[in-house]
């Protein structure tokens, strides 16, 4: 028999830990009693996000945290962290995400996406740490032939550099476990993840004109933003907008800590997908998020958007049977979390002006 280390035993490096799902996961792993260091060049996210961090675990927990602000790709402040930290394993959000932008920024794309996986990994090996949870996405299934999406269906060329960053560094990875059969990697494919902390306290906080559905929508309720961009309303799906698998952000938290339970002990590479298996349309997150405000948003039909598919969502069966995870919100719950947020944080993590 296998001896599982406890969490109060085991040390958990999260890149990007101070992002959106980075944030509400080091929630979870702290409450679960692990060990927690982030790395965050705080390139997308506030380091106020620590304060509010604490606010919600209390002060044993955030005993267990530290930070450091540094960039994954600066290969010599890696090798401090891991000099002086303990690390078991990684969690490894920290990437730029703005698919639209990467589209215009391709060099950033790769050599942040790609390049610090590698100086990650490559980090990793000389200190004797193979374990990785990845953050990849539901975009390498591209259009799908069929729906629901299991860990089976086809990946499929990628239409923006982001999309190919998720594509090849799920690959690198696999590459490592061919390589060296100590590596213990696990994909995690997100489909939308929306929400946010129950509290208020966390939640997203885009800089710029979000990319996403949800903090648009949340910025429209609050007055930041006129109108709900709709981009296309006659594609084949009930009301002609487009269908994605949304997923509370507290839900995909909870899925990393089912993920690194289970992959404790284990080698090779494995993939999970982590959605609720319901497709929503954009009019009725535009109907829910309105029902959660208390007030109808305004939303303008547009073109539809290169790159955007029809609809997809999720069979999660997998993640179910082996993780023994499955999501627990729905869309109410969501929309709820995120206008909460919203609505005590107009401004975000900013200071109101
Ligand atoms: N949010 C989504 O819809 C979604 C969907 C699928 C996959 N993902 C992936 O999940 C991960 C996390 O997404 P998120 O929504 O929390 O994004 P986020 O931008 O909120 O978080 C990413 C974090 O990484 C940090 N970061 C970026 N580059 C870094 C670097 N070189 N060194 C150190 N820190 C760096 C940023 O400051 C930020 O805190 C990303 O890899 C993203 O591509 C997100």
């Amino acid at each position: 028999m296998t001896h599982k280390k406890s969490p109060a035993d085991t040390c958990v490096l999260v890149t990007g830990g101070c992002g959106f799902i980075g944030s509400h996961t080091v929630v979870c792993l702290l409450k679960q009693g692990y060990q927690v260091v982030i790395v965050d060049d705080l390139s997308n996210a506030s380091e106020k996000v620590l304060d509010r961090i604490d606010q919600i675990v209390g002060p044993e927990a955030a005993e267990r945290l530290s930070f450091y602000r540094a960039d994954v790709n600066d290969r010599e402040a890696l090798e401090c962290i891991f000099d002086e930290e303990p690390v078991d394993c990684v969690i490894h959000f920290a990437g730029y995400k703005a698919v639209g932008e990467s589209v215009q920024k391709p060099i950033e794309y790769y050599s942040n996406n790609i390049g610090n996986t590698l100086t990650l990994v490559d980090a990793m090996r000389d200190h004797g740490v193979k374990s990785i949870i990845f953050s990849s996405s539901a975009t390498v299934y591209g259009d799908p032939d069929a729906l629901p999406l299991t860990e089976e269906s086809p990946k499929k060329p990628a239409t923006n550099p982001y999309g190919w960053t998720k594509w090849m560094i799920e690959e690198i990875l696999r590459s490592l476990t061919i390589a060296d059969p100590e590596w213990n990697v696990v994909l995690l494919r997100y489909f939308n993840p929306i929400g946010a902390h129950p509290s208020g306290l966390m939640g997203e906080d885009p800089k710029g004109i979000p990319n996403n559905l949800l903090p648009y929508v949340a910025q429209v309720a609050v007055g930041r933003r006129d109108a709900v961009h709709v981009f296309g309303d006659d594609y084949d799906t009930p009301d002609g907008t487009g269908v994605r698998d949304y997923i509370h952000v507290m839900d995909l938290a909870a899925g990393h800590v089912a993920a690194l339970a289970w992959m404790e002990g284990r080698t090779g590479c494995e993939v999970f997908n982590l959605g609720t298996g319901n497709g929503t349309s954009v009019l009725e997150i535009i109907k829910a998020f309105s029902a959660a405000c208390g007030k109808e948003l305004p939303y303008v039909i547009e073109p539809r958007r290169a790159g955007d598919v029809t609809a997809n969502w999720a069979d999660c069966t997998k993640a179910k049977e082996l993780l023994g995870w499955e999501a627990r919100y729905g869309i109410a719950e969501m929309c709820r979390d995120s206008w909460n947020w919203q609505s005590h944080n107009p401004n975000g993590y900013e200071e109101e002006q």
